[in-house]
């Protein structure tokens, strides 16, 4: 048995039976495959299907992610789609009470229709959870590290829970990765990445990926990945696969930056409080000192009331003013009017999200060039 890091850089390749002795899995175009004779039983017939590009890649992340299979889909919210797909009409979900906006605008404008019912709990206390369950709910779903303030929910701890009630555990490990988290080994049953992130790495190609642990729920996937067809093309493919190879040493790299960049903030007299969970004291450093190898590389951090936050973000030069996150290049945003601008203001004080609120992805830079891109436009606000 070869090590995770091995496994990244190799996974993929040991899988592949080219010909040509291609150390890449080759990028199958195809949609469709020609039978040797009508009665053939074929492999491949169709790409929506079954397609050996992607079958290449769902293999790898259900290797990494320690899983029975993997699914590859066109973006994060079709891999959300897909496994929110098999419940049914009247079916209740337990809903971490921070969780992406895009997520939280499938659900409410979306499965609602359906009949599906939701019911949002903070998913840091276990005993909140247990006691907002009944007997139509079906599934507990969250984020391990919440967006944007990076709250820290035990995924031991919720999925013992949902066991004893025969439960699901849905868990989205999109800020984690399998370098840092394997849920599945802590007692999850589905885990789910927008693998336009971290995975992909290098902002330039949307996708998303579902790794079940039982064969019965891949069944359930694979019939909504074929059924609906959100699936992830070929090119996007091999993007997301030379992405994985390099994980390990960008995750490292980004961790390291991020907590220089969460001490740097610390110490400064504009930011009035940093938000890692990297930072000892609290409940979610404890959590993820637990059940995490690191603590990621998204901070957040609130100006003093009478900064501006446009004017500080107007002023990095280096850091790009951008939505996503987990890129090669280091990211900020306003959560407020950016990434979480359609919650209403009530639902965003109740998240945390104030208009002194940023979110920073951290890149893979040289920590001191973002320090000093910080502190510049850190210096011109208290001018
Ligand atoms: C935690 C989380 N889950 C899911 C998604 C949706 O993924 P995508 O944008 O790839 O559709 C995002 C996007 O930002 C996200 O941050």
């Amino acid at each position: 048995m070869t090590s995770f890091n091995t496994d990244l850089v190799h996974g993929s390749s040991k899988q592949i039976k080219d010909a040509n002795g291609a150390i890449n899995p080759p990028i199958y175009t195809a949609t469709t495959y020609a039978y040797p004779d009508a009665e053939s039983n074929v492999q491949y017939d169709y790409s929506r299907s079954g397609n050996p590009t992607r079958d290449n890649l769902q293999s790898l992340i259900a290797q990494l992610e320690h899983g029975e299979a993997g699914f590859a889909f066109a973006s994060g919210m079709a891999a959300i789609h897909a496994v929110l797909s098999q419940f049914k009409p009247g079916d209740e979900i337990i809903l971490g009470d921070k969780i992406y906006g895009g997520t939280y605008r499938l659900i409410n404008e979306y499965f609602k229709r359906w009949q599906l019912k939701f019911k949002e709990v903070d998913t840091q206390d276990p005993a909140a959870v247990e006691a907002a369950i009944t007997p139509d709910t079906k599934a507990i779903y969250f984020e391990t590290f919440t967006n944007p303030r990076l709250q820290v929910t035990s995924v031991k701890e919720i999925s013992a829970v949902a066991k004893k009630h025969g439960l699901l555990t849905i868990v989205d490990n999109t800020f984690l990765t399998p370098y840092l988290q394997q849920p599945l080994d802590l007692g999850a049953d589905i885990v789910l990445h927008s693998a336009t992130k971290y995975l992909g790495g290098h902002s330039d190609l949307i996708a998303g990926l579902v790794v079940t642990k039982a064969k019965d729920l891949a069944e359930k996937i694979y019939f909504a990945q074929n059924a609906i067809g959100g699936i992830l093309s070929p090119q996007d493919i091999t993007l997301l696969r030379r992405g994985i190879q390099t994980l390990a040493v960008r995750m490292d790299r980004h961790q390291e930056n991020a907590l220089k960049l969460a001490k740097f903030l610390q110490d400064r007299d504009e930011v009035a409080k940093v938000y890692f969970p990297g930072i000892p004291g609290t409940r979610d450093y404890e959590i993820a000192t637990a059940e995490v190898r690191g603590y990621g590389a998204m901070i957040s951090f609130e100006l003093r009331d009478d900064l501006d936050a446009i004017q500080f973000v107007n002023h990095l030069q280096l850091i790009h003013i951008a939505v996503s996150l987990g890129a090669v290049e280091s990211l900020i945003e306003l959560p407020a009017t950016m990434t979480h601008a359609e919650l209403s203001p009530e639902d965003q004080l109740k998240a945390g999200i104030t208009p002194q609120l940023l979110r920073f992805s951290v890149g893979i830079e040289d920590a001191n060039d973002l320090i000093e891109d910080l502190a510049q436009s850190l210096d011109q606000l208290s001018k």
